[in-house]
Order: structure tokens, then C-alpha cells, then sequence
């Protein structure tokens, strides 16, 4: 994939999807709201940032979610990123839900103006801090719709000690999935208790986007891991992000793969792995690879091979964004799969709608 491609392959990958039906054109709304009636808007996320700010600042955390569609005739996600010295910095990540309301171009692009005016006013930062992604391209927002592709510029951030590289322009995401937190999290306690404990650490990160789950690891103290991923384009990310934490890359490779076809032969190659994450997109149809993924049907078959992947006494995490996924019944007791998501799924990420970004679940392979 070059950077300017835009429809990226984890596109489904975040909370910028109307969970209700309403992209059928037969199904749009009027839009409920006048163009630029944004105080109520205004009032809850400056409600919100001060929640958010103090509860991240309690916990080190420097990126996070501080606003998901809180005010439904608003519907946004705005995550909050801090970016590292030497460019110590706010960022905002607004990616706009896809609604399908029925709107004229000229009061929509009112209403996001008035809308992105508002949050800058807000969070106290410049138009050129506020990065906005729209679900589909019209001009006139131009202040707020960034570089495209290579000229987008990168920037660092980080989460529990460790950096990571971010593009908040060139992809509809940014590089860091901040759902996945408290996942991270586990995973390297995980490999940490297991280093300590002088159990095997080998760790397979299966659809790796940009390897944030493999640094993690590596820090933690795997001995070696395995990370495939499709994309050439995000291989090099995760190689950036591996030197980026001083993580010597002789011990961690990095396969730029179908991962489909790569659990095949890695089964067929009884190959083992301590600690392994499964996280695919909910569907794929890469000309690079074979046939279509596509997570409700294949993820028998996937967490099957993973669980024969791993060493006695190993243990498997399986996130999925679908949010219409249902587990199949038999694999849960094949597997031991007990889910986590009350877990894996961090406060800022909570609503009370309780429509999540991700579900998970956890196995472990009794020796
Ligand atoms: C949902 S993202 C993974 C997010 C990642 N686990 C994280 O938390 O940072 C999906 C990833 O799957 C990759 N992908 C899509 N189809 C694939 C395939 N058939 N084999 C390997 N990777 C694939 C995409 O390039 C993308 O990086």
C-alpha cells in the first residue's frame, strides 16, 4: 500500500461508524440540527476534557478518547494525543460518524466548521492542531483537512514509557489504536511475569497494523517474536517503531504476509509461540491475498490454528471490531476462550450505550 492510499484495510477499525443503519441512501435522515447550533456540543466536551484530562493525568497517560458521540446530533470521535519532545504538542484526531444525514453541502459544511471552531475554542488549540476525517470528501473545511499522503508529517507519542510513531494526516487512522491500550498492557504484563518466572516468551502479533502490541512485547522481555502484517507500507512502520525504542531487530521479524496463508504453513511447521495476539480486520480483500477474510466466518478457523500454535501453558488474545460478531459456541469450549472485554476495553472508551469498539477474549493452552 502507498501512503496515499486512503481506503485503508483496518477502515472498519474504529468508532467512526454509525452502529444504526442510515448509509442506505433509502434510509436517509434529515439532519436534526440547525447548521451551526453548536453550545450544547461545546458545553459537554469542555465537560468531558476536564474529566478526561484529570483522570490521564492520574494514570501517565498522554493519548487518549475525550469525546465519543456524547451529544448524538454530534457525532464525533475526538481523541486527544500529547505529542514527545522535541515537538511537545496537542493533537486532536476528529473522525466524523458516518450518519448518512440528509444535509446541503452548504449547511453541512457550516455546521463542520462551526463544529471544528468550536473544539479548537474548547481545547485551546490552533486549526493546524485539529486533524479531521471525514466520511466523505467534499472541499470547503480545507483549514482542518490536512496534507495528503507523504507530506503528512509524523510525530511521536508515548504510552507506558515506550514511543511510538504517529500520522495524524496521511491514513484514517493514526497509527496507535488507542482502544487497545489496557491489551498492551496485559500483553507485556503477560511476557514480563513469564520472563520473570523463566517460562517461554516467544510472541506471534497476527495483523499487526504498526507493531504496537510487538514493542510492547519486546520491551517487556520476549525473547523473540514474529509480526506479520500485508502491508509493506506498515512493516516499515513497525520496524521505525521497534528502533524507535532501541529494540534490537535481529530477534524480532518481521513478515509482510497473508496471515491466513502464514498460520497454514506455520501449523504445518509446528511451529510454537508462548504468548500470541489475533487481532484481524473484520474483513479483507487485499489483492495480495487469496480469496476474502472476513472475521465472522473465518475466526473459527483462525483462533483454531492460533490455539495449535501455542506451547503448553500458552496463552492467546483475539480482539475483533465487529460489532455484530458472535462467537462460535463450540470453539469457546474447544479453546477455553473466556472474554475480556470488561477488561480490554479502557474507561475513555466506555459509553453508556455500551456498543464498544472491540470485544476480546483470552485462551489458554493447558500442558
Ligand atoms: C485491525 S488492524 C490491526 C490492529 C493492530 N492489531 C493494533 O492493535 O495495532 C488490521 C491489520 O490487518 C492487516 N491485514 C489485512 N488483511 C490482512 C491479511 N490477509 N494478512 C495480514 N494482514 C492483513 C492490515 O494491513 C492492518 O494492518
Amino acid at each position: 500500500m502507498t501512503p496515499h492510499e486512503k481506503a485503508d484495510p483496518m477502515s472498519d477499525r474504529d468508532a467512526a461508524h454509525d452502529p444504526t443503519p442510515g448509509s442506505d441512501p433509502a434510509s436517509l435522515q434529515a439532519a436534526p440540527d440547525g447548521p451551526s447550533d453548536v453550545s450544547a456540543f461545546a458545553n459537554r466536551l469542555r465537560k468531558n476534557l476536564a474529566h478526561w484530562r484529570k483522570w490521564a493525568r492520574r494514570r501517565g497517560i498522554t493519548c487518549f478518547r475525550i469525546y465519543g458521540r456524547d451529544v448524538p446530533q454530534f457525532p464525533f470521535a475526538i481523541d486527544w494525543f500529547e505529542t514527545a519532545s522535541p515537538r511537545a504538542e496537542i493533537h486532536l484526531h476528529v473522525q466524523e460518524i458516518d450518519t448518512g444525514w440528509r444535509r446541503s453541502d452548504a449547511d453541512y459544511t457550516a455546521w463542520l466548521v462551526a463544529v471544528c471552531d468550536a473544539i479548537c475554542e474548547v481545547c485551546g488549540v490552533r486549526a493546524e492542531q485539529l486533524h479531521l476525517k471525514r466520511r466523505e470528501r467534499q472541499r470547503g473545511t480545507s483549514q482542518y483537512e490536512k496534507l495528503d499522503g507523504e507530506e503528512a508529517e509524523v510525530f511521536v507519542v508515548e504510552e507506558a514509557g515506550l514511543r511510538f510513531e504517529v500520522n495524524f494526516d496521511a491514513y484514517l487512522d493514526t497509527g496507535l489504536f488507542l482502544d487497545h491500550r489496557p491489551m498492551r498492557a496485559m500483553v507485556a504484563e503477560t511476557l514480563a511475569a513469564r520472563a520473570k518466572q523463566g517460562a517461554g516468551t516467544r510472541f506471534l502479533n497476527l495483523f499487526a497494523y504498526t507493531g504496537s502490541f510487538t514493542v510492547h512485547a519486546a520491551r517487556a522481555g520476549s525473547e523473540g517474536s514474529t509480526t506479520v502484517d500485508l502491508s509493506n507500507t506498515y512493516q516499515a512502520w513497525t520496524a521505525r517503531n521497534l528502533a524507535l525504542n532501541g529494540i534490537d531487530s535481529g530477534r524480532h521479524l518481521l513478515v509482510a504476509a497473508d496471515a491466513l496463508a502464514w498460520l497454514e504453513s506455520a501449523v504445518a511447521a509446528r511451529e510454537r509461540f508462548d504468548v500470541i495476539v489475533l487481532d484481524p480486520p473484520s474483513f479483507s480483500n487485499s489483492k495480495k491475498m487469496q480469496g476474502v477474510l472476513d472475521v465472522q466466518r473465518d475466526h473459527v478457523r483462525m483462533v483454531g490454528q492460533c490455539h495449535s500454535l501455542l506451547a503448553d501453558g500458552g496463552e492467546l488474545f483475539f480482539s475483533t471490531n465487529l460489532r455484530s460478531f458472535r462467537i462460535d459456541a463450540p470453539l469457546v469450549d474447544e479453546c477455553s476462550l473466556r472474554e475480556i472485554t470488561h477488561q480490554s476495553v479502557p474507561e475513555d472508551f466506555r459509553r453508556p450505550s455500551g456498543a464498544g469498539p472491540h470485544r476480546a477474549w483470552k485462551a489458554l493452552r493447558r500442558g
